[in-house]
């Protein structure tokens, strides 16, 4: 039975702040900046926003390496900022969560610093491992980012685990004191008024039992071995239990490599443990497994993904919907076209933005920026993007090697959001920290702003229909042409309201497909991107036809 929750109605907006609006002049984004956009990202039909960390921390990982759990770092403007943007998103009557990062620490964080010299009770609360007889390290476990997952410390004489960068050492998870931490930071911030969690590769926190090597995957070996491992769904009750209970919240869990099946033991809304998850394979329509490993775009395999989540979560659970965040490229790079950006852009938000769920926008994606494509490797600062590239196929050209960061890094979509065509794209007063992306004098919020058919206004405008709809909240899911390669079509209905929703991912003119059963004489378009109501459609159009 579904269960109504006020997160089932709402719009989240992501906010990877260090780009997002440079409030001081100092060149980094930060919460002032964020109050100043308070009302910008409210006009969008947003009602949510997620927060990518803000604590202190040293920066490995751009804030996902984190030194101090219960603190807001001084550059993003410190607990008193903080305070201002959470009254400020609650005047508003909107909602804000968190990032729970806590399958690692920064290796500057307290505890790491005292279990590397054993003082108690710290010893134990991250995994370490001497070294084995032989040399050998203690197995056979790759990062997501560096090279192995094993880095020796000199002060402690033993290897730690790291499943990301060496300065993020992994938690022990199964040691209950640190179980304890976590709950300590979650009320902290629950009682301060925040929303929920975006919990950061929480299904990697309970390892196998003994840390067995691993001869099974061809890629980041040791996943099968920490990914969704045997005390996962016990410890997700345990916070569940002990602290998100007492709470009015929500929980989302950042799941790489889930399947619906098994993501049910997690969000079913009788017996899960948490509220959402976000999975990957709606990002793999151009990839195998990661962004690293390109493949040509399948619209085919997108359909597929969104349409496997829609049905086998159908009653059951209630899931998350996304196009992008900040460890993606940007969409329209991907899966539209540069070319047709505005076209292809309001073809991929309609594709998504219809379907069941909570969708979440990412900083920039309402405006259709693009990816970033540095001249030069050097000007890259993402940890996983450096580390690829240094060790890219080397017999490659330059050029071929770049090409591919363009597509794969993280970076492509960590650019100063473009907010006008002044200096720096009106992020920064100051130096900002990273480059603008060039094309900021063509697309910005500004120019948007001022051109009702732009994207922008386009977002408005179908996240203003899809809150107006009973279909596309409550309604089931009905995909048509699966194995059409240019179009999308899906349907959605609930008591007498039905909507077909078209999307075309061709750059060329395509023919229109409807499925049989929907008069088109009947029905009323209520959103598209041309003026078009002919059986031919235009490239990336797309269309939602209403009857009821
Ligand atoms: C998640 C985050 C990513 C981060 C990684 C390690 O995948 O989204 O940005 O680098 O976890 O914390
Ligand atoms: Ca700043």
């Amino acid at each position: 039975m579904e269960r109504n929750r006020w997160y089932k109605d709402m719009v989240f907006y992501q906010i990877w702040p260090r780009s997002f609006k440079d409030g001081n002049g100092d060149g980094m984004g930060d919460l002032w900046g964020v109050l100043e956009k308070l009302d910008y990202i409210k006009s969008l039909g947003c009602d949510g926003i997620w927060f990518s960390p803000i604590y202190p921390s040293p920066g490995a990982d751009c804030g996902y390496d984190i030194a101090d759990y219960m603190d807001i770092a001084p550059e993003f403007g410190g607990m008193e900022a903080f305070k201002k943007v959470l009254e400020g998103v609650h005047q508003r009557g909107m909602k804000l969560i968190m990032d729970l990062v806590v399958n690692h620490t920064s290796d500057e964080h307290e505890w790491f610093q005292k279990s590397r010299k054993r003082i108690e009770p710290y010893t134990d609360y991250y995994i370490w491992r001497p070294a084995k007889p032989n040399g050998k390290l203690p197995n056979n476990w790759d990062s997501n980012f560096e090279g192995k997952a094993w880095t020796w410390d000199e002060e402690r004489g033993e290897y730690y685990l790291h499943l990301f960068a060496v300065k993020q050492p992994d938690l022990n998870m199964d040691n209950p004191l640190v179980r304890e931490e976590v709950k300590k930071i979650l009320r902290f911030w629950l009682d301060m008024g925040v929303d929920g969690f975006r919990e950061d590769v929480i299904t990697y926190i309970s390892k196998a039992e003994g840390l067995p090597d691993d001869h099974l995957f061809p890629i980041y070996k040791g996943m099968p071995k920490y990914n969704h491992g045997p005390h996962i769904h016990e410890y997700l009750a345990e916070f569940k239990r002990d602290v998100f209970d007492h709470y009015d919240c929500f929980t989302l869990a950042e799941a790489p490599l889930v399947w619906p099946k098994q993501a049910l033991k997690y969000i079913d809304e009788e017996k899960g443990q948490i509220d959402m998850m976000i999975q990957f394979q709606c990002q793999c329509a151009d990839c195998l497994f990661t962004d690293y490993l390109p493949t040509k775009f399948m619209l085919v395999r997108m359909k597929k993904a969104f349409s496997d989540w829609q049905k086998k979560l159908s009653g059951k659970a209630w899931n998350m919907l996304y196009m992008e965040n900040h460890d993606h490229p940007r969409i329209i790079s991907r899966y539209g076209s540069e070319k047709f950006r505005e076209e292809s852009g309001k073809s991929i938000a309609v594709s998504y933005l219809f379907q069941q769920g909570t969708p979440f926008l990412y900083q920039g994606q309402e405006i259709g920026m693009l990816n970033w494509k540095p001249e030069d490797a050097e000007m890259y600062e993402d940890v996983q993007t450096r580390y690829n590239y240094a060790h890219s196929n080397l017999k490659k050209s330059k050029e071929e090697r770049l090409h591919k960061m363009w597509r794969s890094s993280r970076d492509s979509a960590r650019t100063p959001v473009q907010w006008d065509s002044s200096e720096n794209a009106g992020f920064t007063t100051g130096t900002p920290w990273f480059y603008v992306n060039p094309n900021y004098k063509e697309i910005n919020v500004a120019a948007q702003e001022a051109d009702p058919d732009s994207l922008l206004n386009f977002y408005r405008k179908a996240i203003n229909l899809r809150k107006s709809l009973k279909a596309v909240r409550f309604g089931n899911y009905k995909e048509y042409y699966r194995l059409d390669n240019k179009l999308y079509v899906y349907s959605r209905e609930y008591e007498n309201q039905k909507i077909l929703v078209v999307c075309s991912f061709s750059e060329k003119e395509t023919k229109i497909r409807v499925p049989s059963g929907f008069d088109l004489e009947k029905a009323k378009i209520v959103l598209g991107n041309y003026e078009n109501k002919e059986k031919t459609l235009k490239p990336y159009e797309t269309r939602v036809y209403l009857w009821e």
